[in-house]
């Protein structure tokens, strides 16, 4: 049997912080508040000349240069991304071109928003173990800060820029193990982002991402605690045999209730949401990542990877790392 194993992994955060006590130059907010409701101290915001494609191929060249495989190799690109760098051609399309791998399938995964890193997983995962595909580069990457209305500051707090990326090689040995996807469109409302397409007039404010916060949080709870029991007697396996809960970074209070329904101390989560806010699909790469390089995920190791955001669409992967 065929497996995806995690070969490389990388990351990029732009240069420019803005930490909680800007904010507070720019909304009625404090350091305190962000910290207390959030867990978030800071976020990175791109520069003018960054977009999603530049970080995605900044975090790429790096998942690269740690699987010690060169682009050539690559047999499918996909990029979770709710920011993309033009509606068509993808960003993964343009990133390819820049890799210089003409050939291979890439696109970009563009609505599931903060679930779009454990969607685009997923399917690279079965063109894996089916065969048709020998390593898979698999990014998420935002610039959440250019669809966030700055002078909302319910929405604003939380968001960051980044990418992360995944390399995924076809392997004899166990890697993902299953993945699990979800989605529920009766909570359209909940978090969205208009676009100028789906409705010409009238949508200025609705061009920035709108949220309900509250709902959003109570909806999480539910469907991750679900998620996280589906995924373990999917595999026959109990919450002790997981190492590792690599969440996607929406807020510190979901992200302790789920590590409460694991059994998992705080030290057994990926956390990079107290520097890196909210950066959507890029989260859950860049947290692993991290964890990976500061070498406290370790090989072997049984990882819990979970993602929601809006749809609403949901999913988890577990890894045996
Ligand atoms: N600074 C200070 N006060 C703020 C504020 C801010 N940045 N944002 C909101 N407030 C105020 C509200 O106006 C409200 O005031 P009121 O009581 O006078 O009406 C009060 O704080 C409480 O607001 P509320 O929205 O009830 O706070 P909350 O405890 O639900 O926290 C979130 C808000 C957004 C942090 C929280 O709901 C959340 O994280 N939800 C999930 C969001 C999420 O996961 N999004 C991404 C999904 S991919």
């Amino acid at each position: 049997m065929k497996y995806s194993k995690i070969i490389g992994t990388g990351g990029y955060l732009p240069e420019k912080v803005l930490t909680n006590y800007d904010l507070e130059k720019i909304v009625d907010t404090s350091h305190q508040w962000i910290v207390e409701r959030t867990g978030i101290h800071q976020r990175h915001i791109a520069a003018s000349n960054e977009s999603s494609l530049t970080m995605a191929e900044e975090a790429a060249r790096v998942a690269m240069a740690a699987a010690n495989i060169s682009s050539a190799d690559i047999g499918m690109i996909i990029i979770a991304t709710t920011t993309p760098e033009k509606i068509f051609p993808s960003t993964a399309c343009l990133l390819q071109q820049r890799l210089g791998i003409a050939g291979c399938p890439a696109f970009d995964l563009n609505s599931t928003a903060c679930a779009g890193f454990v969607y685009a997983l997923s399917i690279a995962d079965q063109f894996i173990r089916q065969g048709a595909v020998n390593n898979a580069l698999v990014i998420g990457s935002e610039v959440m800060s250019r669809v966030v209305d700055w002078s909302d500051r319910a929405v604003s707090i939380l968001f960051g820029d980044g990418a992360g990326a995944v390399l995924l090689g076809a392997s004899d040995e166990p890697g993902i193990l299953s993945t699990h996807l979800h989605a529920d469109g009766t909570h359209k409302d909940v978090l969205f982002l208009q676009n100028a397409l789906g409705k010409p007039t009238g949508l200025e404010t609705e061009l920035y991402m709108q949220m309900n916060g509250k709902q959003l949080f109570k909806l999480s709870v539910n469907i991750l605690g679900q998620l996280f029991d589906e995924t373990l007697a999917a595999n026959h396996l109990q919450k002790s045999d997981v190492d590792w809960l690599v969440p996607h970074q929406a807020n510190i209070r979901i992200i302790e209730g789920m590590a409460k329904k694991l059994d998992l101390p705080m030290e057994r989560v990926a956390i990079t949401l107290d520097e890196q806010g909210n950066t959507s699909a890029a989260s859950i790469p860049l947290a692993l990542d991290k964890a990976i390089r500061d070498q406290r995920i370790k090989r072997g190791d049984m990882l819990m990877l979970e993602g929601f955001g809006g749809g609403l669409a949901w999913g988890s992967a577990l890894i045996k790392y």
